[in-house]
This record gives structure tokens, sequence and C-alpha cells, in this order.
């Protein structure tokens, strides 16, 4: 009894003289301001330990400092979801039986979604994946503008349009960094193409560059906050841009005031004083594995490992460069994994699975309806011949760094048997492709002549015909690491789907893919729908658009030009795609996408922002708040929408504005707001767009400065770029 007495009086006196007189080291103590945290943890790392945490000591990982208990950092990619894991020291994957998630849409299919809302519910259930797993850094998102439509990464990116991937970045970024995962918004800058990306130098005005390059990383940084940036492997005024000052240190540090961690890409790091002066602060990557040089560690042959440290010792570079990339990173780790308060996660839940549906099922575009071909209720037809290896294909695999191990991904035949029942389906592969590979094409082995021979076999017994192709993220099919090589479709698809047309006029096409294609046949299909990467749920939310469930409400993120040659980035020949090998000029300059198409007054076979429904919208007379503004004010316009058609559905009002007397050319009109609308069949809602007239400005490169000019402007309501419903005119004043 005494012991117990005398044990319990122990505790009482430590429990409280402890919290009184051990004192918690700043660092470590969450009341104290993370500032001050951080100076502290600072002042008590050695020169070797700041060194070791400026790069990696594995694939996706570094190292932390262990004496002071402060973690590893560890990330993955990527933006659709998280990634397998991987070996310590290089790209095999891991192999484990717990490394499973769900494939959420690639980000063109978010982009298409023209939601905002869902793209704060993807972030938030992808962040809630990458916490459970362990991660402190989620690769993603990707915002390249889609400049060409061979580039092989378009598929990971938000589109040709720098508003919209600007309006929808920010809420995926707070919706990650709500979990203590950091977003980590990638490739700054200029990553707009695959072929050469390790060395190409990107030669663009500065306009372009603040009007259409940047906007998109800026939001992410001035409003979503991001605690990461990924720098790029190409050059910019022939540095390379993972250690640029002018990118790094004067836009993104300096005028953006971003007070986050700059990394490389994987192997973007190419010299150790640009590394330490311009703006780097974390390098991960380098070719080198950790196993194959010969020392004890290959790490420390990164630049800013081993051969930073010497320079600083020998006095050739201040210690000051690399305590400013410590307190980023450690920064970092207050908001990540040296927050006590963050939430633990969860993995591969139901409302997980809902998201990635309700995105697929939103970004869905239909693009050609002919007598009302789609929706194809259940029991309208009793043979349906589904062809096409893209309805069967996994497409959560592939495509390069943004590959996935999904738990399930549903493929679009199994969504249309279920949905049509077993009896009325009958599948022919038609054309096949080999298994996705990094850096190469492999073969199908498949005997082409037969699967074409079956599947028009198939196709002439039956009542309808969906083909599904596209693309496929095999290399040079919408993969990272080299572009397309034509605009055409790959796999024979085009003869093949001309055969079927011989046999049966009733086909619909359902194109997967993160770019835009030729569509020789177009005139020829009565139905067509661009769809994307989907992810887990593909299967489904197809079959439920296709099937009338969900009336689409997607809308194009990019134009589909006619030709390759009418778009912006092919117009002017090679020199501005692919260039040189060593420089590629972007000679179309702010006429990027919609803005080429629609000032040059090329028609597109597509154009952005375009996208049919199965019900039908009708606008009412749309006003202003006002006739007349100045620069601070915003204006705001309203217009009541009603659905007029025979099923709920989502409309996306969109605005383009024009400035009637600009000194400078500029694009005939750009978009600057947009909402997406869900009315019941009959509903009436009445849409405000808010504008601030700031966003009115363009970028006036002899000032260098964006300026607002006092003018008339054009506000244009629309449908799409090239359908606008109602204009209405306001004056700025000076
Ligand atoms: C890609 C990045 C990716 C990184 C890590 C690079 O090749 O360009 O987007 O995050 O690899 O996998």
């Amino acid at each position: 009894m005494k012991e117990k007495i005398n044990a319990l009086l122990a505790l009482l006196v430590w429990g409280v003289a402890f919290p009184l007189f051990a004192q918690l080291p700043v660092y470590l103590d969450d009341s104290m301001p993370v500032e001050e945290r951080i100076e502290d943890a600072l002042s008590r790392m050695t020169l070797e330990e700041k060194i070791a945490m400026c790069h990696a000591q594995s694939k996706f990982s570094t190292p932390g400092c262990p004496r002071l208990g402060i973690p590893e950092i560890w990330m993955s990619d990527g933006p659709h979801g998280v990634r397998m894991e991987f070996v310590w020291d290089d790209w095999t994957h891991a192999r484990w039986t717990n490394d499973s998630c769900t494939a959420y849409p690639a980000l063109t299919c978010l982009a298409a979604t023209f939601n905002p809302e869902l793209s704060y519910r993807y972030g938030k259930a992808l962040g809630e994946e990458a916490r459970y797993r362990g991660k402190d850094i989620i690769l993603g998102p990707g915002v390249n503008i889609y400049r060409t439509p061979l580039s092989g990464r378009n598929f990971e990116y938000m589109g040709e349009d720098p508003f919209l991937s600007s309006v929808m970045v920010v809420p995926y970024i707070q919706g990650v960094q709500e979990n203590g995962v950091a977003a980590c918004v990638k490739h700054f800058v200029l990553n707009n193409q695959e072929k050469y990306r390790n060395e190409i130098n990107v030669v663009v005005s500065d306009r372009a560059l603040n009007e259409i390059y940047l906007p998109a990383f800026k939001a992410a940084v001035m409003q979503g906050g991001v605690w990461a940036v990924m720098g790029s492997y190409n050059r910019y005024k022939g540095t390379y841009c993972s250690h640029n000052d002018t990118l790094i240190n004067r836009i993104l540090k300096g005028d953006w005031k971003f007070d986050g961690v700059m990394l490389t890409d994987w192997g973007s790091a190419h010299d150790t004083d640009e590394a330490a002066r311009n703006g780097l602060d974390l390098e991960m990557g380098t070719w080198t594995n950790g196993l194959t040089w010969g020392l004890s560690s290959a790490y420390d042959q990164y630049y800013l490992a081993r051969p930073f440290l010497e320079k600083i010792k020998r006095g050739e570079l201040p210690e000051r460069l690399l305590d400013e990339k410590i307190r980023r990173i450690l920064r970092l780790c207050f908001r990540t994994n040296m927050n006590r308060a963050r939430p633990f996660g969860r993995k591969l839940t139901d409302e997980h699975t809902a998201v990635a549906r309700k995105v697929a099922e939103e970004g869905i575009v239909l693009l050609k309806n002919e007598n009302e071909f789609f929706p194809i209720q259940p029991g309208r037809y009793k043979k349906i011949a589904v062809i096409g290896e893209n309805a069967v294909k996994k497409l959560t695999e592939g495509g390069g760094s943004s590959e996935l191990k999904a738990r399930r991904e549903v493929s679009p035949l199994q969504g249309l048997i279920e949905k049509y029942g077993k009896e009325n389906i009958v599948y022919s592969m038609g054309y096949a492709s080999g298994a996705p590979d990094y850096n190469r094409e492999l073969p199908s082995g498949l005997d082409a002549d037969s699967l074409v021979a079956s599947a028009v076999e198939v196709a002439k017994g039956a009542d309808v015909v969906l083909f599904f192709g596209g693309l496929n993220k095999n290399f040079r099919q919408d993969c990272e690491g080299d572009d397309r090589e034509s605009m055409d479709l790959p796999y024979g698809q085009n003869e093949l789907l001309d055969k079927i047309l011989q046999v049966n006029p009733n086909v619909g096409v359902i194109l997967i893919s993160g770019n835009a294609v030729s569509m020789p046949w177009l005139d020829r299909v009565k139905g067509l729908m661009q769809s994307w990467y989907l992810g887990s749920e593909a299967g489904w939310a197809t079959a439920r658009v296709i099937g009338g469930e969900v009336s689409p409400s997607g809308r194009l993120p990019f134009s589909i030009p006619r030709r390759l040659e009418d778009n912006s980035a092919h117009y002017f020949g090679a020199r501005s795609y692919p260039g040189d090998g060593k420089n590629v000029y972007y000679c179309d300059d702010i006429l990027v996408g919609y803005r080429w198409h629609d000032t040059r007054h090329i028609d597109p076979l597509f154009p952005f922002g375009y996208g049919l429904s199965y019900t039908r919208f009708e606008y009412g007379k749309a006003h202003v708040d006002r006739s007349a503004y100045a620069c601070c004010d915003t204006v705001q316009v309203e217009v009541e929408v009603a659905n007029v058609g025979d099923m709920d559905g989502a409309e996306t009002v969109q605005l383009y504005v024009s400035q009637q007397n600009p000194s400078l050319p500029r694009p005939v009109k750009e978009l600057k707001g947009f909402q997406k609308l869900f009315l019941r069949k009959g509903e009436k809602k009445w849409v405000t767009l808010n504008v601030p007239v700031q966003d009115f400005a363009f970028y006036d490169d002899r000032q260098a400065r964006w300026v607002v000019e006092p003018d008339r402007y054009k506000l244009q309501i629309a449908t799409s770029s090239r359908d606008v419903r109602q204009t209405v005119e306001v004056v700025v004043n000076p």
C-alpha cells in the first residue's frame, strides 16, 4: 500500500513539476509562432544536417533531421491518385499489397466539369488518401497549358485556358492541404511539350508568359496558398527552369511571395551554383540511383549535396543560401509532418469512390447527337455491339508518372453490361495495342486483320454500335516522355471505323483521350462523346451518361482543330513546334487555343467550352449592375437560365470579355467568368457572375505590368467560345 502511495506521489510530483521545469525546445512547441520555431530548429542544425535536408535520400523521400526529431519528408505522384510504392533507390515497383488507390479522373476531365466545387472535393479526397498512405507532399496538380494536341502530358493538365485552370486549381490545392499534405503544383513552367523536354529552351514573349503560361501557377500560389512547386525540365532564357533566377527568385518568390518549397522535377537540376543561388530548395531524382556510383551513397553526388557542402566550406557560396532553403523546408514540415493537429486521412472510402464517379460523370462531353442518338435507354435496342479496345483496357495504368494501381477500375464494357444486360451486348476488340511501357512501344501480339474481321461481323448483326477508341496512355499516345507523332487515331482505328460504317450506319463513338484527335469519320457517325481517363469509376460513369441517368454536362477544356495546322503552335511550322531540339519559339504568342481560332477566324471543329446536353436551356436577358465602372470595381452580370427540356441537367454559363480599343493587340475574347448551374426539368435560376474589373487587364510588356485601360468592354454571355448568346457593353472610366 505504502509503495502504491509513494508511486502515486512521485507521479503527481512529476506531473506537476515536469511541465514547469522541463523546457520544450521552441521548435517543438506547438504554441509558438511557426517562424520562431523555424529559426530555433535552424539554429540547432549542423551544416551537414542542413545539406542532407535539401536533397533526396531515396526516389521519393528526404531524410529530415533525425537527431532533432524532424521527420523524413515522403512524396508521391501524382495528380490523379496516390501512386504505388517504389523500391528505395530506383524505379522498380515495390510490389506492396496495400498500396492500391482510388483512381480519380485525369485533370482534363476535372477541368471539363467546369465545377470548382468538385475540384475541392477531388483535392480533399486525394489528400486524405495521401495522408493515410504517409505522404507529406502529393506531386500534383499539373497546370501546364495545352498548346498543341500532340503534347504527351496534356491529359494531366487542365486545358488551354489560363482562367479556367486558375479557377479549378485553387480549390484542388485547398482540398489537398486541409489534410496537412502539401500539394505541389507542376511543372513550373513552359513544359508544354514532352518532345525534347530535358533540354529545350522556350523562347516566349513576356506577354505570353504572363497572360497564358503563368496565371494558373500564380493562382495556385497567391489564392491557393500552395506549399510546394515543382520546376520543369526545360529551359527559359537559356537557364533550366528548376534553377532559374527570373522565374523563381524574381517572379515566384519575389512578386508572388511564395513561402513554400521549390523542388526539382526528377532529374531537372544541372548545376550547383545555379541551384544554390537561383531559388531551388530541394533536389530530387538526379540521375543517380544510390547504387551505381561506387560511393557509399550516390545521393551525395547531387548538386545540392556534397558539391554544395564543399563550396560552402570553401567560402565559394554563402551559408545563408542554404539556410533560406532549410527555412522553407522546415516551414513545409510544420505544415505537414510536424503538424500534430493534422487529420489522419482515410483510404478507399465510399466517399472517395463517389467523388471519382461524380467527376467522371460531369466531365464527359457530348459533341454530336444526331436525331437523339444518345441517350440509349435500356430496352431501345436488343443487340448492342460494343467495339474497341478502350472498352476494356485498363487506363489507370501507363502514361508515365501519373500511373496508378487502382483498387478497381470498372471498364466501360462492364458498365454497359450492367446497364443493358449481358444478353443484349456483344463485344469485339477491333484493334489492339500492347501493354503500356515507359519510353517504348510494345507490340500487341494479336493479329490486326482478324480483329477487324470479327469486329465487322459483330457490327453487321447489331442494332447499334458503340465504338470505344481514342488514345490509351501508351508511349506516344498520351504519355510522359514524348509527344504523339500526329493527330490521327492510332492502331488503325480510322480504317476500322470506316469498315464498321460500311456495314452499320448506326454508330456512336466514345473517344477516350486527353487530347484532340482528327475525326475523318465525323460526318458519318450519329453520336460522339469526348471522354477521358476516367479512373476507378469509368464504366459506371460512362454507362450512366450513355444510358441517360445523367445528362452530359462536360465542356471542352481545349479547342479541337479541324487539322493540326489550324492549331496555333503548328501553324508556324517546326520552329514553333517542336523546335529544333535546342530552342522552340512560341510564335503563336498570346493567341493560344480559342484565342487563336477566334482572333484569326480559323474555325475549330469543336470550340473551347463546347458541350451538348440531353436537355435544353434558354437564357433570359442579361443585366449588369451599372454601365460604368472604376478599375477597382467588380462587374456583376446577372442572367436567368431556364431548363426547358425534358430532363434535369446542368448548363455552364460562360462570360467572355473583349476590349474595344486596346493600345496593344488583344485576343478577340477571353474567358473571365463561368458558372455551372444545375436545373431540374422546368426549373429557372438566376446566375450571378462577378468579374473584378482588374481581370480585364492585359500584360503591357512596354511597362512590364498589368494594366486595365479605360475603354469600352463587351461582356459576352456564351455557351462556348463560339456560341455567344448575348452581349452587354460596359465602360471602364479612368
Ligand atoms: C515527372 C513528374 C513526376 C516525377 C516523379 C517526373 O518524370 O515529370 O511529374 O512528379 O517524375 O515521379
